[in-house]
């Protein structure tokens, strides 16, 4: 499309802009509560909120504690909640086999909100750094992070979760072939109708450290996590990796982090049109939040705008730690 314009004065731009009904009518992209899919953290014990000190606001939650906020969640009318547990010191391992057990953490987790709030979308990640002694999102073994290993491991992850009742798995490990090897043991296990949501463009960030201090892995991480996931200087890259997702059987792709790589979003929804969503990730979180705490910029209207910067990019949703607050904001979707 190319832009047609009178010349001034018979073009002027502030005609639409006078009050604020004009401007609702002019405007071109809106934010929604249906738009949301809030991260969750999960701890073990009962009635317990923890902190996070890098993300002021979040908490880990206990399973009964996280069953309200799902309950909160369908209050608010945000569709959907996406889990990442903290887990143990002592239950991680070499061989992460806490990852695949039926009575993890995240499993548990799925199936108590589950039961108490069917009609809340469950979002579950698959990825190996909670459970991992090694830090890494696959097995590490002599300075290297193992691929086909990995992915026979993620498979099994996804089982239990699939069989736990998870409605959207989110692969966020970055392994060359795991979405297609997940869909197909989701078929032959009879879970035909679990979505897959692939962390398709997932860049090597900095804006990820609060994050792994929430799920206990920013002590543990050997080295950094460049030989699996993107170089931030990469676009063409990101387009392929979606491509190649979506045809191992991928329903829906992810870019991430969310700010820095609005590029991304606009180049891969304008290429393939299909469901895309933007993570705005535990650092960018806590970099708003951090400023507006000490009052330098106007929080609210920040994380607004933020957000809002993902639908005119092209994003059909976005993963965000603001999800609850927006949805008070905003009310539920009409
Ligand atoms: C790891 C994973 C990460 C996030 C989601 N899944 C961190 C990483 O790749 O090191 C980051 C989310 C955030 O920063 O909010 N599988």
């Amino acid at each position: 499309m190319r832009p047609i314009s009178a010349p001034f004065p018979a073009a002027r731009f502030r005609r639409l802009r006078r009050m604020a009904a004009l401007r609702d009518l002019a405007q071109e992209n809106r934010l929604s509560t249906a738009d949301l899919i809030w991260p969750v953290f999960l701890r073990d014990g009962e009635n317990v909120e923890e902190a996070i000190p890098s993300m002021p606001g979040v908490a880990r939650l206990s399973l009964d504690r996280v069953v309200r906020a799902a309950e909160e969640a369908v209050q608010l009318g945000i569709p959907a909640l996406c889990l990442f547990p903290y887990t143990d010191p002592a239950v991680k391992t070499d061989d992460c086999a806490e990852a695949w057990n039926p009575e993890n953490l995240t499993n548990r987790a799925v199936r108590a909100i589950k039961a108490a709030v069917p009609e809340l979308v469950v979002m579950t990640d698959i990825a190996l750094d909670p459970y991992n002694a090694q830090g890494h999102d696959g097995f590490f073994v002599n300075g290297e992070v193992l691929n086909d290993e990995t992915v026979e491991a993620l498979v099994k992850m996804a089982l239990a979760q699939a069989e736990a009742g998870a409605d959207i798995l989110g692969p966020s490990d970055m392994m060359d072939g795991r979405i297609g090897a997940l869909r197909a043991a989701l078929e032959s296990a009879g879970h035909r109708h679990v979505a897959i949501l692939s962390y398709a463009a997932k860049y090597a960030s900095a804006f990820y450290g609060p994050f792994r201090d929430a799920v206990g892995a920013s002590g543990v991480l050997k080295g950094d996590k460049l030989t699996y996931q993107m170089h931030p200087g990469n676009s063409d890259e990101a387009l392929r990796l979606v491509a190649r997702d979506l045809a191992e059987g991928a329903d829906m792709v992810m870019i991430k982090p969310g700010m820095p790589y609005l590029d991304i979003c606009r180049r891969v929804k304008d290429a393939f049109g299909v469901p895309t969503y933007a993570y705005q990730v535990s650092g960018e979180y806590a970099m708003i939040r951090g400023a507006a705490d000490r009052g330098w910029i106007d929080g609210e209207k920040a994380m607004l705008e933020s957000l809002l910067a993902f639908r005119r990019a092209g994003c059909d949703g976005v993963l965000s730690y603001f999800a609850p607050q927006v949805a008070r904001l905003l009310g539920p979707p009409s």
